[in-house]
């Protein structure tokens, strides 16, 4: 199959091009498409045939439940049943945007859908290209992020390029995407809400409506422990890890400098390709190695923007070890660290 690629204005999405993939979608079809958050890979939610195909051009194993965009409130008792108040107050504050809602899911939403569970997970996205896309197919559009499994889910159109180019029909570049980390997901299905995936909607921003709202502990710790499954399926698989080994520091951040320099020498002199992942404020503390810098420490948008298409870097560049820098788990932090510490498979280490 061959991957077309269409260019669209973020601002004025071309009407032709929508067509085209509303098109795709509505014969069962996928098509990738940008939101706020990350590239998504689309298909008709309501279509087990669709689901399926996602699946099979992800190689994303089919007990990962799809996430269900829609444009439109009213959908929610379309997809959807015992619906908490909650979930509206949700919706009304955070709606359109990065926040995922987990509900109980009503029969329409075939299995295949929600990987073979009871529940649904929905959002409404504002990304403009993704709004036109929903409201002219007429479609609820099931899309998990546009990556191949296990790779770090793509924040422009030629990473989902790298990743499914062959495999499906249409890929939509709107650009590079606004915030760069995958939707928040709180699940409003049992009796206590949980958060069941960090993003850019905050454990503060969500207690202001939901004060009794936690983390599942599976996506805040810091080791690996094979007693703690999380909650979403997708949490538990293996995931971002870059080609080469990824180790990341914490502590004293002139420390941190230091021990990243000293580790980095060890393997370059043994010969193997070294990188370094540091920040606008230490990238310059590098001078002898391959460095990148994820972002700005002050401005933790820039880290979430920058994070993934980093470590794709790190493959390109064909990095045997990467040695990189921990940032604040905090606020936006706790996504930015949930998502670097599943890349570097729990290698962290305190100096202190
Ligand atoms: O920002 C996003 O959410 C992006 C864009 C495209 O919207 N989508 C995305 O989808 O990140 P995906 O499939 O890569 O991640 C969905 C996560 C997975 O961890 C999955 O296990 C979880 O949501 N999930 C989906 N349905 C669920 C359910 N019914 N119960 C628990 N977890 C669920
Ligand atoms: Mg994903």
């Amino acid at each position: 199959m061959e991957t077309k690629l269409l260019t669209l204005d973020r601002k004025h999405p071309d009407e032709a091009a929508l067509s085209e993939a509303a098109k795709l979608l509505r014969a069962g079809e996928l098509v990738a498409f940008p939101t706020e958050t990350v590239y998504g890979l689309g298909g008709d939610a309501l279509d087990a045939t669709a689901s399926r195909r996602i699946y099979a051009a992800k190689g994303r194993p089919s007990d990962n439940p799809l996430i269900v965009h829609i444009c439109d409130t009213a959908a929610l008792s379309e997809l959807a049943r015992e619906i908490p108040p909650a979930a509206y107050r949700l919706a009304e504050r955070f709606w359109p945007g990065p926040l995922t809602m987990i509900l109980k899911k009503s029969g329409r939403v075939p299995s295949e859908t929600t990987g073979g569970l009871d529940t649904v997970a929905i959002r409404m996205p504002s990304d403009p290209i993704a709004r036109a896309l929903l409201a002219v197919s007429g479609v609820y559009i099931a899309a998990p992020s546009a990556n191949a499994s296990g790779r770090p889910s793509p924040t422009k159109a030629s990473h989902v390029m790298d990743d499914l180019n062959g495999r499906i029909p249409l890929i939509l570049d709107g650009g590079p995407v606004e915030i760069g980390l995958e939707s928040t997901i709180v699940d409003l299905s049992g009796d206590k809400p949980w958060i069941l995936r960090p993003g850019y909607i905050t454990l503060a921003m969500l207690r202001e409506l939901l004060p009794e709202v936690e983390y599942d502990p599976a996506v805040t710790r810091r080791q690996k422990d094979e007693n703690l499954v999380a909650k979403a399926p997708g949490m538990k698989y293996r995931h971002y890890a870059p080609k080469g080994s990824l180790r990341i520091y914490e502590g004293d951040l002139e420390r941190v400098v230091e021990k990243v320099r000293e580790e980095a020498f060890k393997k370059q002199r043994e010969g193997f390709r070294v990188a370094i992942l540091a920040s606008e404020e230490t990238k310059g503390r590098y001078p002898e190695f391959t460095v990148r810098s994820v972002g700005d420490r002050e401005r933790e948008e820039t880290i979430a923007a920058n994070l993934f298409d980093t470590l794709r870097e790190f493959d390109r560049l064909g990095a045997d070890y990467i040695f990189g820098e921990c940032f604040r788990q905090e606020g936006l932090g706790e996504a930015i660290m949930n998502r670097l510490l599943k890349a570097a498979g729990y290698q962290i280490e305190d100096v202190g």
